[in-house]
């Protein structure tokens, strides 16, 4: 058992080092490993990823580890845990990962991604919670805190709008400050405020033209003066473009080891004077806290149940799938005489987490299809692998056998899914087809027997018009972790009733997307064209068809919604209260879903907004008074004129749903607001003037004084004017010949409208 008080006691402060020693602190000592300084007793800390699981390197294997890391619990992904909705699931799980991450030495956890799933085609969108902000934020503040419960930092990654892994190395995200803040950044600021990550990744992309990993903006001044972070920020692995800038725009760590190049350029230009050494003191300060907090959270004793937790892999996976669409077919009957015929390679060899760095080596592995022979009972289950996963094998010969298969069932099981090469970490996917293959075998298996239950294994979202209508049942079970395969055998057979909902938006086609025309953009820049108008935003906004709604997901028993109330909240936000009755047979959950309009806001919005949820368990019945808080932060736009979120006064429509789609009751509450207006100018338009609270009554005072004047008093009072008036600044009104306003009245008027 280490002494850890004692070791953190001898932790050095920056000012007991020499240069050289500062330098080295704030870079990699190898791929995984800060730098130690044995001289004044720093030790080094383990940094690994994440985010799903513990990907520690064996001793002696590949640079990255990948394939070849010590056995670890697989939870699910985080396209899984996304959709189970659930902050205090994601908070066990969180607790788990620290456990196995603290026996295994780890300090941090490279983990939770939390970036907007902006197209269906980023080929990471596996690693990624949502669409959806709230949902982001809500989830990965879970995670994080959960996992730093147990002493092991989190990471918080990837900062920030790395939305696309084409180029991702150079790529210029070119997003405007609205969509930036409103969309690509409330997730992060929510974990930062919420939960204080010990690190922030720094991503590798530019954002507006300037790397992450030296963007002063964003490092320092957005993530540490206005949200108050605390901990650290370490780059992603390579993503450090010039080291002396990205220590001066706040990046404290580089990861990984330059093998002391970059820590030679600090030096250097501490030496020539071009880098003032108290900025390499503030970023030693903040690795050797990094440092004291993992010395202060390890224990060489720790470990962990590996059988407890792949139990809760196994709950949680349970709790992420959605049920698409169920005509009375599922749950199967775990009966005698029932014929289950199970149909799909994917059953038997499942496709569990994506590739790249977030790759885990599991501590065992289910697969539905033995899963499913251990809940069948009395029934019989018999199986066909219908493909082979790569595309090979002779399709004609595993149809027919899949067919005769199909047709002597009652039920039949189909699983699809995206092979592995298909979407990975690295680059994008192409489109959003399932195998032609696998397309073809479920036609031949539909005409064959139609009570097919399609089960979905894929990591980003698969096109399912086409088939999906003549399917009796969907199961979307995206990627499930190590007991995925239980997991799905818990859902078919109602041992568990599903209760996962979409986190992301299934299109009818890619072509559909926001982003399509937009992605993955050309010559080093993607322009996020689409706006604030990302998945569900933009599908609304166009009343667009869809395959599947944001938040869509059926329970093998029904909710009614009682009436919806709202009220002004103590803290400028909205408490809105709703009764939801289990009105089946089964106990379930419901993820009860509020959206906000505000159809009389000075910017633009989206119809309706997701801004808070509550997940509840209803025992069949039953009936619960459900309250959920809307936070006044949550419901402010970002004002690019005042470069400050605003909380808009005036009327906003909440709305309870159980999607986007499926929206149950509203109710109307008006706000005060935060009573900031941005400050009228000369600039300003008469209309901007005359809808003014205090600015609006002054300029029409003035006016009314010249009554009767030509020019624009006399165009105002005009109704079939008055519109065009109203677009004209006030200082070019002013000018007009005739105009009853003089240049020492506008003074006064602009002074007197924005007094406070
Ligand atoms: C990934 C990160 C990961 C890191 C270390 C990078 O390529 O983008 O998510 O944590 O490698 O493996």
């Amino acid at each position: 058992m280490v002494d850890s008080s004692a070791r953190a006691a001898r932790l050095a402060r920056a000012a007991e080092l020499t240069t050289e020693e500062k330098a080295s602190l704030t870079s990699g000592a190898s791929f995984w490993e800060s730098q130690a300084v044995d001289r004044v007793g720093i030790p080094s800390i383990y940094l690994t990823d994440g985010p799903h699981g513990v990907r520690k390197q064996r001793e002696g294997g590949d640079h990255l580890g990948i394939g070849d890391s010590v056995p670890a619990t697989c939870f699910p992904p985080a396209v899984a845990l996304g959709s189970s909705w659930d902050p205090e699931l994601l908070e066990r799980v969180g607790v788990a990962l620290g456990q196995e991450a603290k026996a295994e030495g780890v300090g941090v956890l490279l983990g939770p991604g939390i970036n907007i799933k902006r197209s269906p085609l980023c080929g990471r969108n596996f690693e990624y919670l949502s669409e959806d902000p709230i949902i982001s934020g809500r989830l990965g503040a879970a995670l994080v805190r959960g996992l730093q419960s147990q002493g092991v930092g989190a990471s918080l990654k990837h900062f920030a709008a790395n939305n696309q892994e084409t180029d991702r190395l150079r790529v210029s995200a070119d997003v405007d400050e609205r969509p930036l803040r409103e969309i690509y950044l409330r997730g992060f600021q929510h974990v930062v405020e919420h939960a204080q990550p010990w690190t922030v990744m720094c991503s590798y992309n530019r954002i507006n033209g300037v790397y992450a990993s030296e963007n002063p903006w964003l490092l320092t001044s957005v993530l540490r003066d206005e949200w108050g972070f605390e901990g650290l920020v370490v780059s992603d692995w390579g993503a450090v473009n010039d080291r002396v800038q990205a220590l001066v725009a706040g990046l404290d760590l580089e990861m990984p080891s330059s093998g002391g190049v970059t820590d030679a350029q600090l030096v250097a230009a501490v030496a020539d004077g071009s880098l003032d050494e108290a900025v390499l003191d503030r970023a030693a300060d903040r690795v050797i806290d990094l440092v004291q907090k993992a010395v202060d959270g390890a224990d060489a004793s720790a470990s962990y149940d590996a059988d407890a937790h792949h139990a809760l892999a196994r709950e949680v996976a349970g709790r992420s799938v959605v049920l698409l669409k169920n005509d009375g077919v599922l749950p199967l009957r775990a009966e005698a005489g029932r014929r289950i015929a199970v149909i799909g390679e994917f059953a038997r060899t499942p496709r569990y987490q994506g590739a790249g760095s977030s790759q885990i080596v599991p501590t065992r592995l289910d697969n539905a299809l033995d899963e499913l022979r251990a809940l069948a009972g009395d029934a019989e289950l018999s199986f066909a692998a219908g493909y082979v996963i790569d595309g090979d094998g002779d399709a004609e010969a595993l149809t027919s056998e899949a067919v005769s298969v199909a047709e002597a069932a009652d039920d039949v099981v189909v699983f699809l899914g995206l092979p592995a090469a298909d979407e990975s970490e690295g680059f994008d996917r192409e489109h959003i087809e399932l195998p032609a293959a696998q397309v073809d075998l479920l036609e031949a298996v539909l005409a064959a027997n139609p009570r097919v239950t399609v089960v979905l294994s894929n990591g980003g979202v698969v096109r399912v018009s086409g088939w999906a209508d003549r399917a009796a049942a969907l199961v979307e079970g995206w990627l499930l972790g190590q007991a995925g395969g239980g997991a799905i055998a818990d859902v078919l057979f109602g041992v568990v009733n599903p209760s996962g909902r979409l986190a992301e938006t299934i299109p009818l086609r890619i072509e559909d997307t926001a982003s399509y025309l937009n992605f993955p953009g050309e010559k080093g820049h993607v322009r996020y064209g689409e706006g604030l108008f990302v998945g569900y935003r933009d599908f609304d906004a166009r009343g667009a068809a869809v395959s599947f709604p944001f938040g869509h997901g059926l329970s093998y028993t029904t909710f009614e919604y009682g009436e919806v109330e709202a009220v002004a909240g103590d803290d400028g936000g909205i408490r809105v209260t709703v009764e939801v009755r289990n009105t089946g047979d089964r106990d379930g959950r419901e993820v009860v879903q509020v959206y906000v309009s505000v159809p009389a806001s000075a910017v633009q919005r989206p119809v309706r907004e997701l801004k808070g949820f509550a997940n509840v368990a209803v025992a069949a019945g039953a009936s619960q008074t459900v309250t959920v808080e809307l936070a006044a932060e949550d419901l402010a736009y970002y004002d690019i004129d005042r470069q400050a979120w605003t909380l808009e006064g005036g009327e906003y429509v909440v709305t309870v749903g159980s999607s986007s789609r499926d929206l149950r009751g509203s109710a109307t509450v008006t706000l005060p607001g935060d009573g900031v207006a941005a400050p009228l100018t000369v600039e300003s338009t008469l209309g901007e003037w005359l809808n003014h609270p205090v600015g609006g009554p002054l300029l029409g005072g003035a006016l009314a004084q010249a009554a009767g004047a030509e020019g624009i008093g006399a165009m105002l009072s005009d109704p079939g004017l008055r519109r065009m008036a109203e677009s004209i600044p006030l200082i070019r009104a002013a000018r007009f010949p005739g105009s009853p306003v003089t240049d020492e009245q506008l003074d006064q008027l602009v002074a007197a409208a924005n007094a406070r």
